[in-house]
């Protein structure tokens, strides 16, 4: 598949509920893009639209704590969506929230179940399929917009995946779907998903039944500089990871996994 064909695809679909989608050839990282765009609106408007960025390609695809996210031409989905929130306490369930969407919109695709190692990488099995990165902006009266980047890998065969435990569409499913398709599918999911963001209830119970992790396993937690090593307790009201360490019961509210 070209680029042309890729935006033309895109195109010819309607996202539902987003007005505005734009899809780009190459960029640094469709979540630079977002906020670049998101930041001159609100110098113009005062609001911020919701809104749907596309790339074929990137050339400093961002991951979390600042890793770099690998993003061949034509070989994944990376995605940004603007989403101006109501107040900024739904910041915290939203990556739940968009981890569970991501799955939905996923599961149509894949022969095995795909779950999530917290807060919101996306796994079948034991590797990476995808990831989540959030940030925020506010505008002048505090309210915050999200800026929801995903990166889903699409189309490495085995010999070129991206890092030693990822996998990739081609590599899970019996039939490849088009790259145009599985982008509107997750973005539809994704945005059906966010319809729920006021009831965290519902994010964390849909969040529970997506997590990779049972009660019980031994998970070991980077937090900046210090790792803590524990047996999972379970999630908490607001999405932490509650782990039982040797110094006791240990709220996680960020960090990584990095076992387990
Ligand atoms: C992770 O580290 O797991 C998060 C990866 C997020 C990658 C996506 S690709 C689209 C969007 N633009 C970026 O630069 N990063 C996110």
């Amino acid at each position: 598949m070209t680029f042309q064909e890729f935006r033309d695809d895109v195109r010819s679909r309607r996202c539902s509920g987003l007005e505005n989608v734009a899809v780009f050839r190459r960029v640094d990282s469709t979540n630079l893009l977002a906020r670049r765009i998101l930041d001159e609106f609100l110098r113009d408007n005062g609001n911020s639209p919701r809104a749907l960025f596309l790339a074929w390609e990137q050339r400093e695809g961002r991951g979390r704590l600042g890793r770099t996210w690998v993003s061949g031409a034509g070989l994944g989905v990376y995605a940004t969506l603007l989403w101006p929130l109501q107040e900024p306490l739904r910041l915290h369930t939203l990556p739940l929230l968009v981890g569970v969407g991501l799955c939905r919109g996923l599961d149509p695709y894949l022969p095995r179940s795909v779950s999530l190692k917290w807060p919101n990488d996306v796994l079948v099995g034991e590797r990476k399929l995808g990831g989540v990165l959030i940030e925020t902006a506010t505008d002048s009266a505090g309210r915050p917009t999200a800026i929801i980047g995903f990166g889903i890998n699409h189309g490495h065969r085995e010999d070129e995946m991206p890092t030693p435990h990822a996998t990739s569409l081609r590599a899970e499913c019996d039939e490849l779907p088009g790259l145009a398709n599985v982008t509107l599918a997750l973005v539809e999911a994704l945005v059906q998903e966010l319809e729920h963001l006021d009831d965290a209830s519902y994010t964390i119970s849909a969040y529970r039944e997506r997590s990779s992790h049972r009660l019980g396993d031994r998970l070991r937690c980077r937090l900046g500089e210090r790792t803590v090593e524990g047996e999972f307790l379970g999630f908490d009201d607001s999405g932490h990871l509650e782990l039982a360490t040797a110094a006791g019961r240990e709220v996680i509210t960020a960090g990584e996994i990095i076992e387990g």
